[in-house]
């Protein structure tokens, strides 16, 4: 289908590499082919699935006359430090609104903000759920009267503009099942703000991509993503209003969120110490840990049975592994 896509700015290594997991596939496989898109390697501080929706983004912000960023999330965002360096690449401000008490240790993601020079602020989760939007408007006043533009952008760079970072990756994807002989396949993604399952869904069907999409939730619930991949794709189609018309059907499979967002048990720490040592390939236990052993439960439950081929959408996040390195002390 005829895309045209808006502006964006080179900040992605892209495209990314589709590896095939041969030890992985044979170990927990039960028959499928597992592979894996490497967007954990769109960059190296630009890291992982928010670089792809960063680079429209920062491109609607430079377009439209914006000189400072703001944005929020967990102490830990991966989605923030990735702003906070896109902002110092493009020498724009970023000011981060950052959910919990600022640690006693900067360490991870958040030491990377503050050396990438972004403003933080952290409110207790308490003020952050309840006075989010204010504090964004709050912020934007701030930097107004001061004679400067500050964009607001949402938690995960997920709305319609950065839906644009995965409808993008889809016309990667169909390159990489035709060089790899995939000729159906499952593609599963950690879902955490919903922006790129939604951009995979909508890609996936604007690209006739031959794949299942499905987001594996590591927060909310299945009806919380459903709704929010729903929205951003009509977010899409109202800033867009000339993209082609396409159904979707938003995939969740819930079951795999464990004690609440960022708490991983033993068995994904474990999962992830022992694919690390398989396949030399790292993951993390906030969503790409969480998402890899909700997508082997539901290998082995037989709900991919239809197809052979089953890709695992590496989004990122190891600066989120160093602080929760305690998981490891078995
Ligand atoms: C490493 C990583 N993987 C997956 C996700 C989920 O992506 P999304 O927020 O687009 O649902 C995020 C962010 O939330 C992330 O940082």
């Amino acid at each position: 289908m005829e895309l045209t896509y808006p502006r964006k700015i080179d900040l992605a290594r892209t495209p990314t590499p589709l590896q095939y997991l041969e030890r992985a596939s044979r170990k927990w496989g039960c028959g499928h082919r597992l592979w894996v898109k490497r967007d954990d390697l769109t960059g190296c501080t630009l890291s992982g699935n928010k670089v792809r929706k960063l680079e429209f983004i920062a491109a609607h912000a430079i377009d439209h006359g914006y000189d400072t960023l703001i944005t929020c999330g967990g102490l830990q965002s991966n989605h923030c430090r990735a702003t906070a360096f896109a902002g110092a690449q493009l020498g724009l401000g970023v000011h981060l609104l950052l959910r919990g008490d600022a640690p006693q240790d900067t360490e991870g993601n958040l030491l990377l903000d503050h050396l990438a020079g972004a403003t933080v602020n952290c409110y207790s989760k308490r003020q952050y759920v309840a006075e989010l939007d204010a504090l964004f408007g709050q912020w934007q006043q701030y930097y107004s009267d001061r004679g400067r533009k500050a964009l607001a952008i949402p938690t995960g760079g997920s709305d319609g503009i950065g839906a644009w970072g995965y409808i993008g990756a889809c016309e990667e994807l169909l390159a990489d099942f035709r060089a790899c002989d995939i000729t159906q396949a499952h593609i599963v993604t950690a879902s955490g703000s919903g922006g790129t399952q939604a951009g995979l869904t909508l890609g996936a069907a604007l690209h006739d991509l031959p794949a299942t999409v499905w987001g594996i939730n590591v927060c909310d619930d299945e009806q919380y993503f459903l709704d929010k991949v729903a929205a951003d794709a009509a977010d899409w189609r109202r800033r867009y209003p000339g993209v082609p018309h396409v159904d979707i059907q938003a995939r969740v499979i819930d079951g795999h969120v464990g004690q609440g967002y960022g708490i991983a048990g033993d068995e994904v720490f474990r999962l992830i110490a022992d694919l690390a040592a398989l396949e030399g390939l790292v993951l993390d236990p906030v969503y790409t840990g969480k998402a890899f052993a909700g997508m082997l439960a539901e290998i082995a439950a037989g709900r991919f049975e239809d197809c052979r081929d089953i890709v695992f959408m590496h989004t990122g996040g190891i600066f989120g592994l160093f602080p929760q390195r305690s998981g490891f002390a078995w």
